[in-house]
């Protein structure tokens, strides 16, 4: 089913629409996204005595609110990052949600009030429909990765509309938000495919300034290191859900960003903030030392 073009388009974010839909379950596909790249055989460290605590009281929606998050179609075809005036930047977790480590990366997020972007795939959308509400409820945003990961780039245009279509849609049925970004799966959409998923769908596709490479596994500190050494002003980093490194590597991550100044907005926050020119000198640190963090705690 391909939800129209009009839907898109419109910023339709009320959490009064969560209690109205009911939970979509029964056609996913119990498979998991690809597998990128080859196991490294390094032992993870998750630690799986972690247990989710229950989520106590209302969390307020989007407590950074004065951030606008609306960007027209002429913000860009395509981010890599993005031109800001100040220490701004967007994490960014693809592949999920996941049962278990999703809950845990937004309980870490949610100590620090910081905002990400998840970058879901459909198929687990469907299997994790109350992961996805509790992400949306919490004032992150949800970006479309495709149905199942495939390829995008080596498939036919109805096959693409197909994996976008049916995110798409099994975003809106969890959460009655309507999703503005796609980051393809790899990366691999071409330049023509994202001039159509911008006119289709209303999505420019959006890549990333640092990779950790998190998927190889490579260790929590060396995901930590990778992260904090690479992040610049505008940057988009891109990290995945879906392993236990990379969500024990978060707190040490997340805080050495927040010691340096960073502020967590959400991508489309990010997108609305752009300049119109790039800065002087791209690559320059971001906020000076000792700028204030982000507040501890939400309001
Ligand atoms: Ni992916």
């Amino acid at each position: 089913m391909r939800p129209e073009l009009s839907r898109h388009m419109k910023r339709f974010c009320s959490t009064l629409a969560l209690a109205l839909l009911g939970v979509s379950l029964g056609s996913c596909s119990p498979a998991a996204p690809l597998a990128m790249g080859p196991a490294s055989g390094v032992k993870t460290t998750t630690n799986t005595n972690y247990r989710t605590p229950p989520v106590k009281g209302a969390v307020p929606r989007n407590p950074d609110a004065p951030f606008s998050n609306q960007f027209g179609q002429g913000a860009g075809v395509t981010f890599t990052r993005v031109p800001v005036a100040g220490p701004y930047i967007a994490i960014t977790f693809d592949d999920g949600p996941h049962a278990t480590f999703t809950p845990r990366l937004l309980d870490m997020l949610r100590e620090r009030n910081i905002k990400a972007t998840f970058f879901v795939c459909g198929n687990n959308c469907e299997l994790y429909p109350n992961i996805l509400r509790r992400i949306v409820a919490e004032g992150h945003e949800l970006g479309n990765h495709s149905y199942n990961h495939p390829v995008l780039a080596k498939m036919s245009e109805e096959q693409v509309r197909s994996q976008l279509s049916r995110t798409h849609q099994a975003v809106l049925n969890a959460t009655g938000v309507n999703m503005h970004l796609l980051r393809p799966p790899y990366g691999a959409f071409t330049p023509a495919q994202r001039e159509w998923a911008l006119r289709e769908f209303g999505y420019p596709t959006i890549l990333w300034s640092v990779d950790p490479l998190d998927w190889k596994k490579p260790g929590s500190s060396v995901i930590t290191s990778r992260i904090t050494s690479q992040t610049t002003q505008g940057g988009i980093i891109l990290a995945h859900d879906i392993h236990g490194q990379t969500i024990d590597a978060m707190p040490a991550t997340l805080d050495a960003l927040l010691r340096k100044g960073y502020r967590f907005v959400t991508v489309s926050q990010l997108i609305a903030m752009k300049t119109q020119a790039a800065p002087q000198n791209p690559a320059a640190a971001p906020a000076a030392p000792g700028a204030p963090a982000q507040a501890a705690t939400a309001p």
